[in-house]
């Protein structure tokens, strides 16, 4: 494994002993290290200790003129390849989830594109309470990656979940996140949700995508390493760490986002579920039931909307374009048409009728089909492990072609 940059952030509870254990074994595994504490971190691991064994100068404030000399935070920030929080207590995750910049680590952790890991460590009631329990989701949702807590006997004298995790398990979670840098330097443009088509100032035809697919593989590809660029439909979903998100509504609207995006990009991914069709004339004001006359239904002029994966397909040239294809019947044979029709380099047929795939969940249930008419058909994942076994087939792609 080479060399890599982990900045270990170190908050205030009493698991913060264990640190220079594992600070050891990422210098002996070969990567650099350097420590941040936040102020009531260096109550409880003596930062003279935390230097002399990563070689580097301990930081914990962030207004110290000489401090910031040495290296400033948001240098800091940019330096890591990998930002783990050890011990995270329900403090500093409280005030990462809301975005607070107010000591040393939580500026760096808003500030840094680096994919995060957190190591909690707390009191076992402090970890079940809803509200810490919303923080982890946020953070989560957002692309962290928690590794622990793990249950035992407690520093408090409770027993149950709370521990943190040992150190060589939380190396061990370090080394996967460190793992494939393999998209660095490359743009990759993302589309994802569904669109929305207007029929009057109220109303829409919309799909029931929720755009979680876009969202992971987007995740996966800024973790390793991509420049991602994220068109999204309407959803509800958070924005990404290290993600340029262009929001759009309509098919027309995500057409223009991807066209003008386009030519920067060297793999396209289109996750979105588009629109086929939008009403011909939407009405500027609401539609209303007086107007058409008591009982009487409404029938609305419907034209296609243009194909932006086939558009874009058209313009291909040594880009890696993968389509998704949503089926309810008749999966296999309608994503090879499809796959033809367009013109993509790889197509991922998703059975929405599957339990445990499609809409609004966490896993999928895909295969991968290929020109050649070639099928592999993935048990059920979770969607950012569909995600990026997704992006194992993209790398390979483009290393062929370069
Ligand atoms: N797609 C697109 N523009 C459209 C329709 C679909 O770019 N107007 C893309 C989707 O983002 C997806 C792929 O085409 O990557 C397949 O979408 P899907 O809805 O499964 O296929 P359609 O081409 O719409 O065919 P049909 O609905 O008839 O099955």
């Amino acid at each position: 494994m080479a060399q890599r940059r982990i900045l270990v952030a170190v908050s205030g509870g009493i698991a913060a002993y264990k640190i220079p254990e594992l600070v050891r074994m990422f210098v002996r595994a070969g990567h650099e290290v350097r420590c941040v504490l936040t102020p009531a971190a260096t109550e409880f691991v003596s930062p003279l200790v935390l230097q002399a064994l990563t070689g580097q100068p301990v930081r914990a404030r962030l207004f110290d003129a000489a401090e910031e000399g040495a290296i400033d935070h948001i240098a800091l920030a940019d330096w890591a390849d990998l930002l783990l929080v050890a011990p995270a207590t329900a403090d500093v995750l409280a005030r990462m989830a809301s975005g607070m910049a107010n000591d040393l680590v939580t500026t760096v952790a808003l500030a840094t594109r680096a994919p995060l890991l957190l190591a909690p460590a707390m009191n076992v009631n402090m970890w079940r309470h809803p509200a810490t329990r919303h923080n982890v989701a946020t953070l989560l949702e957002r692309g962290a990656r928690c590794v622990g807590p793990g249950t035992g006997l407690l520093a408090c004298g409770w027993e149950g979940e709370g521990r943190m995790s040992e150190p060589s398990e939380i190396a061990a979670h370090a080394e996967l996140l460190l793992g494939a840098r393999d998209l660095a330097g490359k743009r990759v443009l993302v589309t994802a949700g569904g669109t929305r088509e207007r029929i009057d100032a109220v109303r829409f035809l919309g799909n029931r995508s929720s755009g979680k697919m876009g969202f992971a593989v987007a995740r996966q590809a800024a973790r390793r390493g991509a420049e991602v660029v994220l068109v999204a439909g309407p959803t509800s979903l958070p924005d990404l760490a290290g993600v340029r998100r262009i929001d759009v509504e309509s098919a027309l609207e995500m057409r223009d986002a991807v066209l003008a995006e386009l030519p920067r990009a060297d793999v396209v991914v289109k996750a979105a579920a588009v629109a086929d069709f939008r009403p011909a004339q939407p009405a500027a004001q609401k539609i209303r039931k007086e107007e058409l006359g008591e009982g009487r239904g409404l029938a609305i002029d419907l034209v296609q909307n243009p194909d932006i994966l086939a558009e874009v397909c058209a313009q291909k040239g040594k880009r890696v374009v993968v389509g998704f294809a949503a089926e309810s019947h008749d999966v296999i044979d309608s994503a090879r048409r499809k796959l033809a029709r367009k013109g993509c380099d790889l197509l991922v047929a998703n059975d929405v009728s599957a339990a445990q795939a499609g809409f609004d969940v966490d896993t999928n249930t895909v295969s991968f089909v290929w020109p050649g008419g070639e099928v592999e058909a993935l048990p059920p994942l979770s969607k950012d492990e569909v995600a990026s076994q997704l992006l194992d087939r993209v790398s390979k792609l483009l290393e062929d072609r370069s």
